[in-house]
């Protein structure tokens, strides 16, 4: 697996400062509220983990998953919902807790099926922003990197369901994309 990387594009010890980060933005602004945080599954997984064992106030885990990317690095542009939330969001401050905003089109729908729901407020944190992909008009509320227009995987992110293990966020060689 480690042979397959090109670079490194943040360290473990970089993403932890990252989180860090947001979670103290998320006490100073959440700490009275016992928000739901939301984890789009599975790329989130890492860093949900990683940024709720800062949080120290009440708030509950809920889980979705959607997925727009039919495999390998370019989105279908068509988002599925293939798992919803059981906690009723009526009247809660709400978050989700995202990997990355690419295109933003999986978010976008997220929203949007979200608020149906009738949520108090709804935000997006996300570890990793890539503006230039935006495909939708949509912004983060809470970011940790904004980072080039460079396909990443590590710290849940994938390429065909793998390297999602590795600690840290790195772009893959290019040899590892022709031969699958
Ligand atoms: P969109 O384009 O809908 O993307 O904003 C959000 C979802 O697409 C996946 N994604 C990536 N996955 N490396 C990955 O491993 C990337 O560079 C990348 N860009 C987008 C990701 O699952 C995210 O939730
Ligand atoms: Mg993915």
């Amino acid at each position: 697996m480690l042979q397959d990387i090109e670079r490194v594009l943040l360290t473990q010890e970089e993403i932890a400062a990252h989180v860090a980060q947001l979670a103290a933005r998320l006490t100073a602004d959440y700490a009275e509220k016992d928000p739901v945080l939301i984890c789009v599954l599975k790329g989130a997984v890492n860093f949900f983990k990683d940024l709720v064992v800062q949080l120290p106030f009440h708030c509950e885990y809920e889980f979705v998953v959607a997925s727009s990317y039919g495999g390998g690095t370019q989105t279908s542009g068509s988002v599925q919902l293939r798992k919803d939330v059981f906690t009723d969001l009526r009247g809660r401050h709400v978050v989700v807790i995202e990997d990355i905003l690419d295109t933003g089109l999986t978010l976008d729908f997220l929203v949007a099926h979200l608020k149906t729901k009738e949520p108090a407020s709804l935000k997006i944190c996300t570890l990793l922003d890539k503006p230039s992909r935006r495909r939708v008009e949509l912004q983060a509320d809470y970011v940790g990197v904004t980072i080039p227009n460079e396909f990443v995987v590590g710290y849940g992110l994938d390429y065909n369901e793998h390297y999602r293990n590795l600690p840290f966020i790195g772009i893959l060689k290019p040899a590892v994309y022709s031969h699958p």
